[in-house]
């Protein structure tokens, strides 16, 4: 099952996605953990998606793309898995449809988690992330069970640099400028479902999986 989230910044879109590769043992891909993950160990692309990710800005395409195609060709790939971040502009959308094309291969869902924005700026202050796994945390809904720890992996919790309430809105801005035309994209490839990102958690990820059976 080759799986697309889509949803603006702060939806719920890697609490979701995490529930979903567990529960179809597909992996979990996020471009937005990868690029932390190479900020974290200082590598050259780190470098440079930091300048983009610190002003709410999308890193730029070219720097993307090719990431993406080469972690989807990995063996535990194979059977699918779920994209958490990517694609979020028509090209990269573009890029990832002529690479599966060129395999016979096509995505089976978009699932867009719907939760306006308003609502996102007031989630975005109690997120905790956790750097090394990727696990998301909310100091409110969805806290760790030994606070400042992942459930997880035992790593330290972390505020994100870009969940700064003016880098939100910027964030924001930029989703509804470059990434929400992807919910005609997806549309037109007649596999997208929307799904209500303001209930809690468990009804979010109920409602998901009766669609995707
Ligand atoms: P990325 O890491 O993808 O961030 P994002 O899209 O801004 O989304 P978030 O991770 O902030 O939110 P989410 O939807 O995953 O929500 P979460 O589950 O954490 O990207 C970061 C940056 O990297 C980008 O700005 C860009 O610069 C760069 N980048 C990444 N991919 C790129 C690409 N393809 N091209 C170019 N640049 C790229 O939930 C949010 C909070 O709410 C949590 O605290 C959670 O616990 C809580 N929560 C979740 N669901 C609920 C619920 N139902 N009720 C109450 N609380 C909830
Ligand atoms: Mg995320």
């Amino acid at each position: 099952m080759r799986i697309v989230m889509l949803g603006a910044p702060g939806a719920g879109k890697g609490t979701q996605a995490k529930k979903i590769a567990e529960k179809y043992g597909i992996p979990h891909i996020s471009t937005g953990d990868i690029f932390r993950a190479n900020i974290k160990e200082g590598t050259a692309l780190g470098r440079k998606a930091k300048e983009y990710m610190d002003q709410g800005l999308l890193v730029p395409d070219e720097l993307t793309c090719d990431l993406v195609v080469d972690r989807i060709s990995q063996p535990d790939a194979e059977n699918g898995y779920v994209l958490d971040g990517f694609p979020r502009t028509i090209p990269q959308a573009e890029a990832l449809t002529k690479a599966l094309s060129a395999r016979n291969e096509k995505i089976d869902y978009a699932i867009d988690v719907t939760v306006p924005d308003d609502n996102i700026i007031k989630r975005m202050s109690g997120r905790r992330a956790c750097l090394k796994c990727g696990a998301t945390y909310h100091l409110v809904y969805n806290p760790p069970k030994k606070e400042g720890i992942c459930d997880t992996c035992g790593a330290e919790l972390v505020l994100r640099d870009d969940d700064k309430p003016e880098t939100v809105q910027k964030r924001l801005n930029v989703y509804h400028a470059q990434t929400q035309p992807l919910i005609d994209y997806y549309t037109k490839q007649g596999v997208l479902f929307s799904v209500d990102g303001t209930q809690d958690i468990d009804k979010v990820f109920a409602d998901i999986i009766a669609k995707l059976g």
